[in-house]
């Protein structure tokens, strides 16, 4: 997770950027949005810090106490400005601080990237590319504009390049930089995610509440610290997670089969999904039909413990250095039970999040303690699920290591 400063100006290209915003949050970045007070014209503050979930200001008269204009651009990890407008490079390039965008370029240590869009007359003008050379030399990246449509029936060199673009680039770079952003490249890892179904009859299940999200998580962030990632989804009806391979189960046995079978050369195995601990002892071949006299109970027989036997094979000369995690999704978390469950299973790691009144299955955030093996504890404050994951791919890459 990187701290990334979106800056915005005044070009109708803003509109793309709420994408970047998208794609860079989705991939665990804590994103602080600086838009010029223009820019609010074609997007407005509040979508801004809907999507970024933080308060958004253009001014360095906003949240004083903070000096905003200082420590914003201090903190930062990556700036990237999308549109940068002529007017923009034009104030950057003369070192000028009117606003909290242009005080925050002034203030940045870290990489800067400035993804310039305007009409063909105004990029290819001497000004403009007086000041895109000033500010090459000066170490920013400024990112050549595509050609193609602009507003209105002009086409030329000036277009904002697509949002995947512009990511792609922010992700290479941070990959860079930050050491943990590769720390699992040429890895194996297989993640479990979601719920399992157990058959009663043709038309009904007993299952859980379980949606993936927190699995799908822990994938794309896999994924993007370079590792080759497999899923084994129960019943997830989410859009499979990018450089994933997904393979589909239903039942608990069907997740058993399928995570011995994947996990054989992982490096690392972490199973999210929530497992049915019983299965009814008999499926009916036909629905179950009301006949009028007191229904038959449910008789229940135990799954497989697939956490149990994911450790237990590693620890029978399975792969080596193979790192095993698993999730408990607890309605009273207890450290004492915690360590003691990560005992009897024979993980490493053990997740163990808070659940029920609103926090956990479903919701777009979690926290989280996770207890290790050597009885470490780390806590992990309330925050998205793919901040979680990133805390948990540090520790095991640690282990990894
Ligand atoms: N798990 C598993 N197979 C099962 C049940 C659970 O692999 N049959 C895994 C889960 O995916 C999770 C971890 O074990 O990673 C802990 O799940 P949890 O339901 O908390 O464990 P249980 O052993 O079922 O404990 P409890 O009695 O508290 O439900």
């Amino acid at each position: 997770m990187a701290r990334v400063i979106l800056g915005v100006s005044a070009g109708i290209a803003a509109y793309k950027s709420a994408s970047l915003l998208r794609l860079l949050r989705e991939a665990g970045h804590r994103v602080r949005v600086i838009p010029t007070a223009d820019a609010l014209r074609f997007v407005g503050e509040p979508t801004w810090a809907a999507l970024s979930g933080e308060p958004v200001a253009t001014d360095v008269w906003t949240a004083v106490d903070e000096v905003a204009h200082v420590r914003l651009g201090q903190s930062a990890d990556l700036v990237i400005v999308a549109p940068a407008t002529a007017d923009l490079l034009a104030r950057a390039a003369a070192g000028m601080s009117g606003d909290l965008l242009t005080a925050t370029l002034l203030t940045a240590r870290c990489p800067v990237v400035l993804a310039p869009a305007m009409h063909t007359e105004m990029w290819e003008h001497p000004a403009t590319t007086a000041n895109v050379a000033l500010l090459r030399q000066r170490g920013a990246l400024v990112i050549d504009p595509a050609s193609g449509r602009l507003t209105g029936a002009d086409t030329g060199p000036g277009r904002l390049p697509e949002p995947e673009e512009l990511f792609a680039v922010v992700q290479a770079l941070l990959a860079r930089l930050m050491p943990a952003a590769a720390s699992l490249a040429g890895r194996r890892v297989v993640i479990s995610a979601g719920g399992t179904r157990e058959e009663l009859d043709p038309v009904r299940f007993l299952g859980n509440w379980s949606t993936g999200k927190q699995g799908y998580a822990l994938a794309r962030s896999a994924a993007l610290r370079g590792a080759e990632v497999t899923v084994v989804a129960a019943n997830v009806e989410l859009p499979d997670p990018a450089g994933a391979r997904v393979v589909r189960v239903v039942s608990a046995r069907d997740m058993h089969a399928a995570m011995l079978a994947e996990a054989g050369i992982a490096d690392a195995v972490v199973m999210t999904a929530a497992v049915a601990d019983f299965r009814p002892v008999a499926r009916s071949d036909s629905k179950i039909k009301k006949d009028g006299s007191q229904p038959d109970p449910i008789v229940l027989t135990e799954n497989p413990d697939i956490l149990h036997d994911l450790a237990g094979r590693r620890a029978r000369g399975g792969r080596q250095g193979q790192v095993v995690v698993g999730f408990a999704a607890e309605t009273d978390p207890d450290p004492q039970a915690a360590q003691a469950k990560l005992a009897r299973k024979g993980c490493d790691l053990l997740v163990v999040n808070p659940v029920g009144n609103g926090r956990g299955f479903g919701s777009a955030d979690n926290e989280a303690i996770v207890y290790s093996r050597e009885g470490s504890q780390t806590p992990i404050p309330r925050g998205s699920k793919e901040a979680l994951a990133e805390v948990v791919w540090d520790l095991v890459a640690a282990r990894l290591q």
